[in-house]
């Protein structure tokens, strides 16, 4: 009996382990489709000719430039927080969709059409 629960109690152990390394895994890595969707819904508004804060798409930095951006986390020249306008897994998504499409990346887009 013992012997049983201390096997049941290991596997208990270590799926919850498991679970954990997915899901930081899983949270360091932002969704590309989810990415696209908050950019063009969030960011674009100001983002486009002629809008408040001009044209933004992937191509305006490479993949670098970008990682740098948003480890950084400021918007509109260091004025705020970038997190004003996407909670930091939206945030994490929308990165992750500039960067995978930037300038120098291997599939470039012009923009979240
Ligand atoms: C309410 C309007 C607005 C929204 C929403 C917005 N921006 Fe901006 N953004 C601006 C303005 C204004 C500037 C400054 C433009 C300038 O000086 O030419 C700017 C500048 C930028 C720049 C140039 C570098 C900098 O920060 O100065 C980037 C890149 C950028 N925004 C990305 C984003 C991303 C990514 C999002 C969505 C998470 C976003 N913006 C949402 C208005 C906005």
């Amino acid at each position: 009996m013992q012997r049983f629960l201390n096997v049941a109690l290991a596997a208990i152990a270590l799926i919850f382990v498991l679970g954990l390394f997915s899901a930081a895994r899983a949270g360091q890595k932002g969704s590309e489709t989810k990415g696209r969707h908050f950019f063009r819904e969030t960011c674009r508004q100001c983002h486009t000719k002629g809008a408040a804060g001009g044209e933004v798409t992937p191509l305006n930095k490479t993949m670098a430039q970008w990682r740098e951006y948003f480890a950084k986390g400021t918007h509109n020249h260091g004025k705020e927080p970038l997190s004003q306008y996407l909670p930091a897994d939206q945030l994490l998504d929308a990165s992750t969709f500039l960067i995978q499409h930037a300038a120098d990346s291997p599939q470039p887009e012009t923009c979240g059409k």
